[in-house]
């Protein structure tokens, strides 16, 4: 067979005996590679060929054969890449767009830290390069290991393919015993159009940008495929150090430059916001020339130890944000407006576009958010762009910043066809035909479907699966697919794929003799599954698709419940003050209305608290439910959400089931070693070597549970000077209470 034929024009027999063909061409290489000593063919020839066996496996999973070549080179196991769990956390940033978020984030600082504005305070400017990270450790100046960010706390084993990037040293002098080194991998402007015109002259799929040119060059399974792709480094940070870099972020990324890293030129320290800000506009202006993508700056606090005290949020550091530029737009066609149901019923409309390139990648979907904003209508009835609908048939203009799905942005009403019409959103369901309501104050129309509705359903069983929650290799989107709608391996919900691999062999025949699978393949699903009935509490939580609970939500209930039981007789007990809860914002969201109109808006907490009384709800409740809208991370939107989610019957049953085939696996306290570890810990009275915030952070960073009121869950109240109410409940309940000092003593931070 050609090897220009197509790999999506493959039939499965003509896939399966290309498969056996490149097995047998390219198991003989290897062999002659790195047995003999004695290549029989060219490299580029090698990673083509590799490269299109992969391509034809991932779409035929089932014909992967025995002794897929895939699975034959390289340091990496079959399955794919081993996990590193990383020492420190590798962390995201947050976002700015405005230069006003930069002022804002520079207060934001000074009022963490308990500085005056005039104090001085100095950053560091530097590009935000649009690669991927990783994560080099050396030890004893030997680099003895190489990850990718994976979700921060795991990522995959690149050791082999790190090594063959030249702007990384494989061992270094005069570094500290342990240094992780961080920073982009991305590919030059220039190797990437040579690269894609590489892979067009062979037949292989080309890239999309650089930045996925890099990523999957990174992430090959060959380190010799990722040798002949021309990847690059940048290093900007790091991870575990036995001994300092520097006092400064500066200096540290001096001493990085010295160690032989590549650092960017650009990089410089700023002694406030408009230095910042004029960087940031010198480096926009050369972001045409530099040959490299980029697509922000990013701003540091210089000085180290002011980092340490500022920490970080859940996956964002206090001390750094990318200064995001501003998007890509272009103009196209709009085709047709599509409306796809989502896990939690919501109805997306999407458009359809005559494909059109925005900065450097082809557009031809759009999300157009909701039937205000197709209307022109903002969620309060305001006006956007000047009122102006958008129709089928459109000529609109389309936005794409970074990463973000492209939205459609504007419409040109002088080109508007006469024959178009507006847009009629559905009140009924596209996929289930049930009504579609939109609840006061929501601005999204959901499906009220449920699990009967066959897409909320799929969309929940491809979330449940997706690489964040239970990451089950062999069942990804289109497996799932398969399955939900197969009647004899039926897989309606989470639950099933834990009896889809019954022990009978029933199931395994079945499943063997299905078109795209084998007998390998079948089992590998099997044991894949098997492997993923014991699972980590946060996972679990996340894979529910519960609306408004996301990983970094399911990883902080992970963190205050600990254990599956002790979170739904929790959401339980509380049911009733939920329900008062939302009694009273209904309530006190009338009495709003009728309050600005006659200008009484001091009866509003008057009315949310006479709302709240007049539910009975019992004291336990009340207690529970405060207890889990204090705790770290968790508010009362997605504590209702929850709590609605676990009092569905239908749901907590779908939950139950799923949970008599697995084991949750309780999460680490964040330093289960500090002797606050796993306290409940109040704050009163003013605190005068550390500002609230500050306080708050650093105990939650020692594991310790951090609430606003005293109860008799209450371990410890840290009582400044003026502490009032508090310190007499917690004398009264006979609580250890500890003035500022006592409690830095406690943490060993005095
Ligand atoms: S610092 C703890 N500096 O941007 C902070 N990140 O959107 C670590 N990135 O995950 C990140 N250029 O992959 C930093 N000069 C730079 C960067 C940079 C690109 C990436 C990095 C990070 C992502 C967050």
């Amino acid at each position: 067979m050609n090897d220009g034929v197509t790999v999506d024009t493959l039939t499965e027999a003509e896939a399966r005996a290309e498969l056996a063909r490149l097995a047998a061409i390219l198991n003989r290489a290897n062999t002659a590679y790195h047995q003999d000593d004695a290549p029989e063919i060219a490299d580029a020839e090698y990673d083509a060929l590799k490269i299109r066996n992969a391509d034809i496996e991932a779409r035929f999973p089932g014909l992967k054969r025995d002794d897929s070549p895939s699975d034959q080179v390289g340091a990496a196991p079959a399955e794919g890449f081993a996990k590193i769990a990383h020492s420190v956390r590798m962390m995201s940033l947050a976002n700015a767009f405005a230069d006003d978020d930069i002022a804002d984030f520079d207060t934001s600082i000074r009022k963490y830290l308990g500085l005056g504005a005039e104090a001085p305070l100095a950053y560091t400017a530097e590009p935000k390069i649009d690669g991927l990270s990783l994560s080099l450790r050396y030890e004893r100046g030997k680099l003895v290991q190489a990850a990718t960010r994976g979700d921060g706390e795991v990522g995959e084993n690149v050791t082999a393919n790190a090594r063959t990037i030249d702007d990384i040293p494989v061992a270094l002098t005069d570094a500290p015993e342990v240094l992780e080194v961080r920073g982009e991998v991305y590919m030059s402007h220039e190797d990437f159009a040579a690269l894609n015109a590489r892979q067009a002259e062979a037949g292989q799929k080309t890239f999309a940008n650089p930045r996925n040119a890099a990523a999957g060059s990174l992430r090959q399974l060959d380190a010799a495929i990722t040798r002949a792709r021309p990847l690059r480094f940048f290093a900007y940070a790091w991870g575990e150090l036995s001994a300092p870099l520097a006092d400064t972020q500066s200096g540290a990324i001096d001493r990085l430059q010295a160690l032989g890293f590549s650092t960017n030129p650009l990089t410089r320290r700023c002694d406030g916001p408009a230095e910042m800000l004029a960087h940031y506009r010198a480096i926009e202006e050369q972001r045409a020339t530099l040959g490299y993508d980029i697509d922000g700056v990013v701003y540091k606090v210089d000085d180290l130890a002011l980092q340490s005290r500022l920490g970080f949020r859940s996956t964002t550091p206090r001390w750094a944000i990318a200064h995001k530029f501003p998007a890509e737009l272009a103009w196209t066609w709009l085709e047709a407006i599509d409306i796809q149901v989502g896990r939690t019923g919501a109805l997306s409309p999407v458009a359809r576009l005559t494909p059109v390139t925005v900065g450097g990648v082809v557009v031809s979907n759009a999300t157009l958010h909701n039937e205000d904003y197709i209307a022109g209508r903002d969620a309060s009835g305001n006006e956007i762009r000047g009122g102006k609908d958008i129709r089928a048939g459109d000529w609109v203009q389309v936005y794409r910043a970074g990463d973000v799905i492209p939205k459609v942005a504007d419409v040109d009403l002088s080109r508007r066809l006469a024959e178009a019409v507006p847009y009629v959103f559905p009140e009924c369901c596209p996929i289930c035909g049930s009504p579609a309501v939109r609840e006061e104050g929501d601005a999204i129309r959901r499906c009220t479907g449920g699990l009967i509705c066959a897409a909320q359903a799929v969309e929940k069983l491809k979330h449940f699966v997706s690489r964040q929650a239970f990451d089950i290799e062999g069942l990804g989107a289109r497996q799932v697919e398969a399955f939900y709608g197969d009647d004899q391996l039926p897989v309606k919900e989470p639950a099933d794929i834990f009896t889809l691999q019954s022990r009978d062999k029933a199931n395994l025949t079945k499943l063997a003799n299905r078109d795209g699978w084998g007998e390998t393949s079948a089992k590998n699903l099997f044991q894949a599954i098997e492997e993923k009935r014991e699972i980590p509490l946060a996972r679990l939580i996340f894979g529910l698709g519960i609306r408004h609970v996301g990983e970094v939500a399911a990883q902080d209930l992970a963190r205050h419940f600990l254990t599956w039981e002790s979170m739904a007789q929790a959401l339980d007990i509380a049911r009733p003050a939920a329900l008062a809860h939302r009694a009273a914002d209904k309530a006190a969201e009338a009495e709003r209305a009728t309050a600005a109109a006659e200008g009484r808006r001091a009866k509003l907490a008057e009315a949310r608290s006479r709302a709240e009384a007049d539910c009975d709800v019992p004291t336990e409740a009340t207690e529970v439910w405060a207890d889990l809208i204090g705790a770290d991370g968790i508010g009362p939107t997605m504590a209702l959400s929850l709590s609605d989610a676990f009092a569905n019957p239908d749901e907590r049953a779908a939950m139950d089931r799923l949970l008599d085939h697995l084991t949750p696996i309780a999460p680490e306290t964040r330093d289960a070693g500090s002797p606050v570890a796993g306290k409940t810990v109040v704050f009163t009275g003013t605190l005068e070597k550390m500002t609230r915030a500050e306080a708050k952070a650093r105990a939650e960073a020692l594991g310790a549970k951090v609430t606003g009121s005293v109860s008799a869950k209450t371990d410890i109240l840290v009582a400044g000077p003026g502490a009032g109410s508090k310190a007499k409940k917690a004398a009264d309940l006979g609580i250890q209470t500890l003035d500022e000092d006592g409690w830095l003593a406690l943490i060993g931070a005095s």
